[in-house]
């Protein structure tokens, strides 16, 4: 039985680290493991310059008590961008890529784009500049049901996007079903960021006698064969699959007290233990290093990590909060074992 395993310092290629005392609490979390986290640009005031850029990625490296820790940030796609500044932070590397949220699709995107097309010129740049283009892959319509929203974005936008940009590089971000894994497998220049999340629950996990606002999340999570299909490409070291956590915390009052739940799980307390998890379920702590550590930088175009890091076979229980001043956030997997433990 393998008790320790040694890969790579991995990175975290989608995370949402707030703002104000927010911020404070939750950086920490993913600094302790991750040499760079892309963190998400819907704050908010979504970020959308390159001086807004700028300061947050210097507000979340100053939170992260580390010294080695980068924050990639991406500009939050709208169709009225200033184009010269976006094309200047591109060039510049102070955006990563451009994040696209089709409007109402999860938290924060209200700003989002209505008419993709709209928004075409801003892929032709990204694609012009070697860059990358995230996408939350979700259209919300009252006519689409919210488990099948990500087939629809991938039917209606994304095969258009593919076939009009054929040298863009995509991100499907947190892909969350069968159809998805399997769009991002046959198409060439898009990867998939997978969460713990979508590997580890089922939506009898959200919907239950009562809704679980703890377990709900954009997208949501699916059926059995959905988990079992994401488990499969994760674990199989496929160069298009990485870690992107979604660790995206929210006050407790705002899942369990507000009318209108708000989507996210706050898994930075325990994700890497979680995917070793997953990979030692599935036969695969060999593949962990490339999912976690390999893929990312190697399809951002980014260099691969010096540092290592160790996990260690050793149960331990994830807390139920994590509290701070007038933040108290559920955890993800709270109360519950957890058979790996980075070292520190
Ligand atoms: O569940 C989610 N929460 N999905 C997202 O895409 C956004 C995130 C958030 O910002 O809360
Ligand atoms: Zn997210």
């Amino acid at each position: 039985m393998t008790t320790s395993i040694n890969i790579i310092q991995p990175d975290d290629w989608h995370v949402h680290f707030r703002e104000d005392e927010m911020l404070k609490v939750v950086t920490k979390y993913s600094a302790r493991v991750n040499r760079r986290c892309i963190a998400m640009p819907n704050t908010s005031t979504p970020i959308t310059s390159s001086n807004q850029a700028i300061n947050y990625k210097k507000l979340i490296e100053s939170n992260s008590q580390s010294l080695n820790f980068e924050a990639l940030i991406p500009c939050y796609l709208t169709d009225s961008l200033n184009i010269d500044d976006f094309t200047y932070a591109l060039q510049n590397k102070i955006f990563v890529g451009g994040k696209l949220y089709p409007s109402n699709a999860t938290t924060n995107s209200q700003y989002g784009v209505n008419d993709i097309k709209k928004i075409y010129n801003i892929f032709e740049i990204l694609e012009k500049e070697n860059s990358v283009l995230l996408i939350h892959g979700e259209l919300n319509r009252d006519d689409i049901d919210i488990f099948d929203r990500e087939k629809y974005f991938i039917d209606e936008e994304l095969y258009q996007i593919r076939n009009t940009f054929k040298n863009l590089k995509i991100v499907l971000e947190h892909v969350s079903s069968d159809y998805g894994v399997d769009f991002v497998n046959s198409n060439q220049n898009i990867a998939g960021t997978i969460t713990p999340h979508h590997m580890l629950l089922t939506k009898k996990d959200v919907f239950n006698d009562k809704i679980n606002p703890h377990n709900y999340c954009m997208p949501i999570v699916k059926n059995e064969e959905d988990l079992i299909s994401l488990r499969k490409y994760a674990c199989s070291g496929n160069k298009n699959f990485f870690l992107g956590t979604d660790s995206a915390p929210h006050q407790i009052s705002d899942k369990e007290q507000s009318k209108e739940i708000k989507p996210g799980i706050f898994s930075a307390p325990c994700s890497i233990e979680l995917y070793a998890q997953i990979f030692e379920e599935e036969n695969s702590l060999d593949k962990l290093e490339k999912f976690s550590s390999i893929n990312g930088p190697n399809f951002y175009n980014f260099s691969i990590n010096s540092d290592k890091i160790s996990l260690i076979k050793k149960e331990w229980i994830v807390e139920d909060f994590t509290v701070y001043n007038d933040i108290k956030i559920k955890n993800f997997y709270a109360g519950k074992k957890i058979s790996w433990k980075i070292q520190n």
